[in-house]
């Protein structure tokens, strides 16, 4: 009890629980403890005296004598917190999910639905479109379930459980350019500019590091305005390859920049929901980034831009010898 809630026993002794912990209820009321009713546990909020807010959970069995005069009661309390963070993100979880699901499909019955009723007088240049479109949705639906899968099997946090990627010697160059091309076709009026330095190998897994670029680029051209250029430099600096992803759109205020990168963080307005996500972009690209020996930061000035940037470890086939041909040779063979 002393750890959960920081009170001494000696200062418990002889207080009422409802003094002592401040507690409330679910309801906001303040602790009242019904000594007669055992029986049903009850979920009480506390304030530990290091600030702190923990849930309890509390049952109690009272005991009475011969004159049903209360003699003892004893009391289970376990600590729920973490159970109740978990509750809450599960239920954060499925109203996002259901949303990102659903919004996709709209427009894919819509399309197949005129597709399957008015296929002959439509022109080939239109029914081409819709195709088209049911496949980007799909492609967009089939991202997002794998996007799920992987932050499903990787803690929130800790980087005990980072996902399993390949290690590769990797051109990031041409896998950026790689990712490009899709939103280049998705985003026609958007121009795209990638500078890429020659001899910029990454050790990591091919598909992880595209996955990496299309989370930030996507993030890129959805906080920005429809004509604004998105950026992809890749860059050589001593043992690393660095991605970096800039826009030029609404920003990321300064007290939010550790908290993005959680799982189904997301800074916009849930109610006016002006952007769609699952608030798994980001938290993906740095547990991708961290599986691969590297790390992802964010440099970003609100209403200015923003300029994420990845690291990873150069892969060691590609850094240049220092040492004169010959020496390596003998190296080599000694
Ligand atoms: N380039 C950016 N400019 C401004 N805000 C950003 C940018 N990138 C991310 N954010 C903020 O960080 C949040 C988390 O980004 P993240 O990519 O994890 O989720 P999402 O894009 O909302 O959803 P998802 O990536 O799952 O489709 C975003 O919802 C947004 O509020
Ligand atoms: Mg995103």
């Amino acid at each position: 009890m002393e750890r959960m809630t920081g009170v001494t026993e000696k200062e418990a002794v002889g207080k009422a629980m409802a003094y002592l912990l401040r507690g409330r209820d679910n309801f906001g009321r303040p602790v009242s403890m019904d000594v007669s009713s055992g029986g049903e546990p009850t979920d009480l909020e506390i304030v530990a005296t290091d600030g702190s807010v923990r849930w309890l959970r509390v049952q109690h069995g009272p005991g009475f004598d011969g004159r049903g005069q209360l003699s003892f009661d004893v009391l289970v309390v376990t600590d729920v917190t973490r159970q109740r963070e978990v509750d809450k993100l599960k239920d954060d979880f499925i109203s996002t999910v259901s949303h990102e699901l659903r919004t996709p499909l709209t427009p894919i019955k819509g399309y197949a639905s005129l597709l399957l009723r008015r296929n002959d007088e439509i022109p080939a240049e239109r029914r081409r479109e819709a195709l088209q479109s049911i496949l980007e949705r799909a492609d967009h639906m089939h991202r997002l379930v794998e996007d799920l899968l992987l932050a499903s099997r990787v803690a929130n946090t800790g980087e005990r459980r980072l996902p399993e990627v390949g290690r590769q010697a990797v051109d990031v160059g041409h896998i950026a350019e790689k990712a490009l091309r899709s939103f280049v076709i998705a985003h026609p009026l958007r121009e795209f500019r990638l500078d890429a330095a020659d001899g910029a190998v990454a050790l990591g897994d091919p598909i992880r590091i595209e996955q990496i670029v299309a989370n930030l680029v996507s993030n890129a051209i959805k906080f920005s305005d429809e004509g604004a250029p998105v950026d992809v430099e890749i860059a050589r600096e001593g043992v690393s390859v660095q991605i970096k992803v800039h826009d030029t759109g609404r920003g990321i205020p300064a007290d939010k920049h550790d908290e993005i990168f959680e799982k189904f963080k997301r800074l916009e307005d849930p109610l006016r929901m002006e952007t769609g996500g699952a608030g798994l972009g980001l938290f993906i690209v740095r547990q991708l980034a961290r599986a691969m020996g590297g790390d992802v930061s964010v440099e970003s000035v609100l209403g200015k831009g923003s300029t994420f940037t990845v690291t990873l470890t150069v892969s060691s086939s590609s850094v240049p010898a220092v040492a004169p041909p010959d020496r390596r040779a003998s190296d080599l063979a000694g």
